[in-house]
C-alpha cells in the first residue's frame, strides 16, 4: 500500500524467509524485557509476526496495543492472531500513523516496541519524541534493527535480506537520535544473526 505517511523502505517482507530469519520470536521478546502483565505499544506491527508471540508473553494480565497505517497488514495481522487462538479483545488493533499518536492510544502503555523500521523513519527525533510522550513514565522503548553491515553480507534462504546498506544504523548511531529527547540507555542486546535490541528507559521523572 502506498500511503503518503509511510515511512521508505519499510514494507512487510515475505512471511517465508521473516519466518526463517526469526523462528522464535518470542524468545527474542523475552530477551528484551518484556514480560507477563507488561502492556506494550507494537508500533509498525505489520503482519504480526511479533505481535501474537507479546499477547502470549504479557497474557490476560497485560494489554497490547499494535498500530500499524496499512490497513492491509492489520487484517493479517488480525487473521494470524486469530488462528493463534488469541483472545478477542486482548490485542488493540489501531491503523493510524506512528508520527500522531497523540489522543490514539487508550492508555499509556509500560513498553514501545519497534521492530525492523526504524531505520526507515525519516524525522528519528520527533519519531522518539512521539513515542517518549506516548510512554508512562518509568516505561521502555525497544528498537530491533538490523546491524551496519553490507546487504549482501546479510542472506536468508539464499539471497541478501533487508533494508538497503545505507540505511542501517549501528547502535550508537541509534542512541544519537534517541537519548536527547530525554531517553536513559537501559541495554543493548545481539540478536543473531543480522540484529540487535536496543532498550531505552523513560525516567519516572523527566
Ligand atoms: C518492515 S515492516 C516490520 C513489521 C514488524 N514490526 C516486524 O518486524 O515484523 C514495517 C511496517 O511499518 C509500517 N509503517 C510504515 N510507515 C508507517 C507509519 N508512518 N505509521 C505506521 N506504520 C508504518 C508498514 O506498513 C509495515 O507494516
Amino acid at each position: 500500500m502506498n500511503h503518503p505517511a509511510k515511512f521508505p523502505a519499510t514494507a512487510m517482507p515475505d512471511s517465508e524467509w521473516w519466518k526463517a530469519l526469526w523462528p522464535d520470536p518470542e524468545g527474542i521478546l523475552r530477551r528484551l524485557g518484556i514480560d507477563f502483565g507488561t502492556s506494550v505499544l507494537d508500533l509498525c506491527c505489520g503482519d504480526g509476526h511479533f505481535t501474537v508471540p507479546l499477547a502470549h508473553i504479557v497474557g490476560g494480565m497485560g494489554r497490547v496495543m499494535a498500530i500499524d497505517l496499512d490497513k492491509e497488514m492489520l487484517e493479517k495481522a488480525k487473521y494470524r492472531a486469530q488462528r493463534a487462538g488469541v483472545t478477542n479483545g486482548t490485542i488493540r488493533w489501531i491503523e493510524c500513523d506512528a508520527c500522531s499518536l497523540h489522543n490514539v492510544l487508550p492508555h499509556a502503555p509500560d513498553y514501545v516496541l519497534v521492530a525492523n523500521t526504524f531505520h526507515g523513519v525519516p524525522d528519528k527525533p520527533q519519531f522518539a519524541r512521539e513515542v517518549f510522550n506516548a510512554l508512562k513514565p518509568g516505561g521502555q522503548f525497544a528498537i530491533i534493527n538490523w546491524h551496519h553491515r553490507p546487504k549482501e553480507d546479510t542472506t536468508v534462504l539464499g539471497e541478501p535480506r533487508g533494508p538497503q546498506t545505507n540505511l542501517r544504523m549501528t547502535p550508537e548511531q541509534v542512541m544519537d537520535e534517541v537519548l536527547p529527547i530525554g531517553f536513559r540507555l537501559h541495554g543493548v542486546v545481539e540478536l543473531p544473526p543480522y540484529h540487535y535490541g536496543i532498550v531505552f528507559d523513560k525516567p519516572k521523572v523527566s
